[in-house]
């Protein structure tokens, strides 16, 4: 038998409103809304195919997954494909450093749910891809469509194109260390933490703020807001049982380094997501003075670069 395969490639995105903590956590319904944009060079390609092996094989960046990662593509699969489904071959591959700390799960669960919808002749719009795609990873939902996103219930949709307003993603990577606590755990973290109810009673709030800062290409409210919402999300975090403290010293120094490009007058604004590594969002004739600031602190091993992204796509396609 030839076998059925496709190849979807989906981009990372970072939030400029962040979703922590679920209303449900086994279903991955966030407990507020958030929005996001796509990162246009930061992707995973995901091949699945379907080879009536005895059982599924899957490969990250090369190499046999095992434990946990293994488990999450496979369980992903029985939700996309049902019980008696067929095993499958699927093979990842991120376009970024492996292992520079950047959040990959989005771009991942974003790219199996497409490829393996396809590769099994499964039509679904936009809004039935992305929903099944949050059920792998909340973020992955908001991966599905393209541009500026927001994500409130089931699943998420486009509220700008990158066209629109195209910021830019300078990435200081302060450790490229995996983190100690994932976000899974981290979201069922934060009901402990007796912040986490003000975060939430204030989302909408922020995310209204947020859609019209977009739609009015105002910088100077998003890059308030954007670093208000951070630092509330890491206030939930460092005040959870047990503490989540994501920040390094390296972290710090790029906070106070975008404050005074800030108040140079450079349009750029932070946000950080579960881990050590800050988002310098900004206007594209910031990126220069962006790039070189980071480039001058110590303990910044690397700065990424990234426009804004487009939907998450089949890229190569054959039934057997
Ligand atoms: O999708 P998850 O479970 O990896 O959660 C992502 C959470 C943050 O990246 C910290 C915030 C966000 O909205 O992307």
């Amino acid at each position: 038998m030839t076998s059925r395969f496709a190849t979807a490639r989906a981009c990372s995105n970072i939030a400029l409103i962040k979703y922590w903590g679920n209303r449900d956590n086994a279903l991955r319904l966030p407990a507020n809304p958030s929005i996001s944009f796509n990162l246009a060079t930061l992707y995973t390609e995901t091949t699945v195919s379907i080879e009536g092996g005895e059982r599924d094989g899957v490969e990250l960046d090369g190499a046999p997954a095992t434990g946990d990662a293994a488990r999450r593509v496979t369980e992903h699969l029985d939700l996309l494909w049902g019980a008696n489904r067929p095993h499958a071959r699927v093979r990842s591959h991120n376009n970024f450093p492996m292992g520079a700390g950047i959040a990959s799960s989005a771009a991942a669960f974003a790219a199996l749910t497409v490829a393996a919808c396809a590769a099994m002749g499964h039509q679904h719009a936009e809004a039935a891809l992305s929903a099944l795609a949050r059920r792998g990873s909340g973020s992955a939902s908001r991966s599905v469509p393209g541009g500026y996103v927001a994500w409130r219930d089931e699943s998420a949709y486009s509220i700008a194109s990158a066209e629109h307003w195209p910021l830019v993603d300078v990435i200081g990577v302060v450790s490229a260390g995996h983190k100690k606590v994932g976000s899974t755990e981290g979201h069922a973290l934060a009901p402990t933490s007796p912040l986490q109810a003000a975060r939430v009673a204030d989302a909408a709030r922020r995310f209204e703020a947020c859609q019209r800062a977009v739609a009015q290409r105002d910088f100077a409210h998003l890059a308030d807001l954007i670093e208000e919402d951070a630092l509330m999300m890491h206030g939930v975090m460092m005040t959870s049982t047990p503490s989540l403290m994501y920040f390094l010293p390296g972290t710090m120094a790029i906070l106070h380094e975008i404050r005074a490009l800030r108040e140079r007058g450079v349009e750029v604004a932070f946000t950080i997501d579960a881990g050590p590594n800050v988002h310098c969002i900004c206007a594209p004739a910031a990126v220069p003075a962006v790039e070189a600031a980071l480039r001058g602190l110590d303990g910044v091993r690397d700065v990424l670069t990234s426009g804004i992204g487009g939907p998450a796509q089949v890229i190569a396609q054959a039934a057997g």
